[in-house]
């Protein structure tokens, strides 16, 4: 199914409710466009030493790609299959150190930079090893310490994140260390794309979240248009914690309270004065998202501002409201809406590059 949405923000309307009900246009977004975009892997320290591995699923439950991320002896990494390349087992489930990767079905084993290295019973068998016995090996890309990979990519990642690469420059994303306690997966009755629409306006804030509200100068809030990105710029209100920014950031002389970066097509990068959540969006079927949250805090009296309660609080309200408007598009009666041309810009981006990709 083709979807228009007007460039002009001030002529569009929205993506018809037909795009949140349609199998169709759902299978084809997974299939031709989560496969193709960078997706979130987390911190480099998911390997604190050389000789390290450490397994996961790439979008569990929608790509469910099983992939390995590797520092071998030298400290470059890698992300790699970790299904063996003999009759397509799993090789390794758990992270530790390895010296090797091997699979346990019937002894193939790997070097850590992914090449064929040994396997029994195979003497007589002919061009043998080959390319295919290799591991294949996925594109690893940096921003800060966070990694990325890409299952087949279609643009660089640098033409994804180079205005937060810029933005972000001063920084010091080194400093974080992911919390697992702090963090946290919520399951949602409602369309994945129906939580990003919700995420990508501040139009709601004073409506819907009041504590927030107090937090956020909702009259500076604004939102940033890139080519495949977004910023939302939170502005503090009198009070509120806001960051020290440097001479050459292009906000000095702001009171930032956070930096709310969405990459196309289903990441959410909220930079706080405390450290970082992370939102991964994870489709699961037209009817169920799941939204993980990773928390990532500075080790020192930076995190004080941090409040695990706060997010959630949050996100509860944002749930109720994307659950019921999960409901409401299912109407028969609605079919579509129009944009507010200076509170829905970053919705109209979302829309603009989803009619782009579904044909
Ligand atoms: S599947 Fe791995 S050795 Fe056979
Ligand atoms: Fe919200």
């Amino acid at each position: 199914m083709a979807y228009f949405v007007d460039k002009d923000i001030r002529k569009a309307t929205t993506l018809p409710a037909s795009f949140y009900k349609s199998q169709v246009t759902f299978n084809q977004l997974l299939e031709q466009f989560f496969v193709s975009s960078w997706q979130f892997i987390g911190h480099n320290n998911l390997l604190p030493s050389p000789s390290y591995a450490y397994p996961f699923m790439l979008l569990e439950d929608s790509l469910d790609e099983p992939l390995v991320l590797v520092r071998d002896k030298e400290d470059d990494l890698r992300c790699l299959s970790n299904v063996c390349t003999h009759r397509g087992m799993f090789l390794i489930d758990q992270p530790g150190k390895y010296r090797l990767l091997s699979c346990k079905y019937h002894g193939r084993a790997f070097n850590l930079d992914g090449q064929f290295r040994s396997m029994p019973e195979f003497q007589t068998a002919e061009n043998f090893p080959s390319e295919m016995d290799h591991l294949p090996k996925l594109p690893l890309k940096r921003l800060g310490d966070f990694l990325f990979t890409a299952l087949e990519p279609t643009l660089d990642f640098e033409t994804v994140f180079q205005p937060i690469l810029d933005r972000m420059a001063w920084f010091p994303f080194e400093d974080l260390v992911y919390h697992p306690e702090a963090s946290r997966t919520y399951t949602i009755k409602t369309h994945w794309a129906l939580y990003c629409d919700n995420y990508l306006e501040g139009f709601h804030v004073p409506f819907v979240h009041p504590s927030l509200n107090n937090a956020l100068d909702y009259k500076e809030y604004d939102t940033e248009i890139f080519d495949y990105c977004n910023l939302q710029l939170g502005v503090a209100s009198e009070g509120a914690p806001s960051f020290e920014l440097p001479k050459d950031s292009l906000d000095y002389g702001k009171k930032i309270l956070a930096y709310y970066w969405w990459v196309f097509p289903n990441l959410m990068l909220n930079i706080y004065t405390w450290g970082i959540s992370v939102n991964i969006v994870e489709p699961i079927d037209l009817h169920t998202t799941r939204v993980v949250f990773k928390t990532y805090l500075f080790e020192d009296e930076r995190s004080k501002d941090f409040s695990q309660q706060d997010l959630h609080d949050t996100e509860m309200e944002d749930e109720e409201v994307v659950e019921r408007v999960h409901k409401g598009v299912q109407s028969s009666l609605y079919q579509k809406g129009r944009f507010s041309p200076t509170k829905e810009k970053g919705v109209h981006h979302f829309h603009r590059l989803l009619s782009q990709v579904v044909q």
